[in-house]
């Protein structure tokens, strides 16, 4: 088998891409950190990579985290010199005894291990920025919405992939910009293993995007894959996972949770708080944009 899946439709030229460039033979972990890498690259996704929303004081930090089972993962938050923190995530799961590395040490680290030390700040982030500090433009503090045409309207969010190879390892790995006018310093749960992804070959595969304080308060990858182990299936312990979310906190307008699985026999689904979720699934074929099959509060 040979499966990918994606948060939200921009991943869908990623994914044709990916297919096409990286074929069959591929393993899992390249596959999914070559789909961060692109959407990093891309600066028209103002929620990952170059591009993106920066904080309140106009600097720009990215995080990211890659997994292949519990004892194999490796993040880094609050990046600000380097263009792919996904590759940044790798290095450290492969090449430390850690999970995660943080802030201008882990830039160093980076340098260390030869990545090109770069300005992440756009022009474009830049003219954002100018601009919310003048108006505070409503549509950027509200939630993430998908028409489904590769345009993301709102606040931020994250490129969640996840992969099953044709020799059945799986992978995972997200990335994102975090969120638009943060304050400077907050890390939100893509780098944070359990919270914005989480693989165990046992048990499957899951990553989260959206709201990323609601994500990391109940747990969200981690429970929808302990879930999945228990015998839920992924439409099911999606479910499960944005109940508990519904439940622990007063839900607001620009809050969003939605989430990806895929277990490691092949059966995914997705799954959202709201309306305004997409996914795209490539399998032996080009790649299609999916509503999620579940959503608590259409
Ligand atoms: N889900 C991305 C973030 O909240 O930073």
């Amino acid at each position: 088998m040979n499966m990918l899946l994606s948060t939200w439709s921009f991943s869908e030229s990623i994914l044709n891409t990916v297919a096409t460039k990286l074929g069959n033979s591929a393993g899992a972990l390249d596959l999914v950190e070559t789909c961060a890498r692109m959407a990093e690259a891309d600066e028209s996704i103002d929620s990952v990579g170059v591009g993106g929303y920066p904080d309140a004081d106009g600097r720009c930090t990215f995080d990211a985290a890659v997994m292949l089972s519990p004892s194999q993962s490796g993040g880094v938050c609050a990046i600000e010199r380097h263009q792919h923190p996904v590759s940044l995530a790798r290095l450290v799961m492969e090449k430390t005894n850690h999970t995660l590395l943080a802030g201008p040490l882990a830039d160093v680290f980076a340098d260390e291990h030869g990545l090109e030390s770069v300005d992440i700040l756009t022009q474009s982030s830049k003219e954002k920025w100018l601009k919310w500090k003048e108006d505070h433009q409503p549509t950027e503090t509200l939630a993430p919405y998908d028409t489904g045409t590769g345009k993301l309207f709102g606040n931020h969010d994250t490129i969640g992939t996840l992969a099953v190879d044709a020799r059945g390892t799986m992978a995972g790995a997200c990335s994102t910009s975090g969120m638009a006018w943060k304050v400077p310093g907050r890390v939100g749960d893509s780098p944070i293993i359990g919270h914005g992804l989480y693989v165990d070959p046992k048990r499957g595969a899951a990553t989260a995007t959206g709201h990323g304080e609601l994500i990391s308060g109940v747990c969200s990858s981690f429970l929808v894959v302990e879930l999945m182990g228990r015998g839920a299936s992924p439409i099911e312990a999606i479910q499960e996972m944005l109940e508990r979310v519904e439940h622990s906190y007063d839900i607001e307008s620009e809050h969003q949770v939605a989430c990806i699985a895929l277990t490691p026999d092949g059966q995914f689904a997705g799954g959202a708080l709201r309306d305004g979720f997409t996914y795209v699934v490539c399998k032996n074929g080009p790649a299609e944009v999916k509503s999620p099959e579940f959503v608590l509060n259409p």
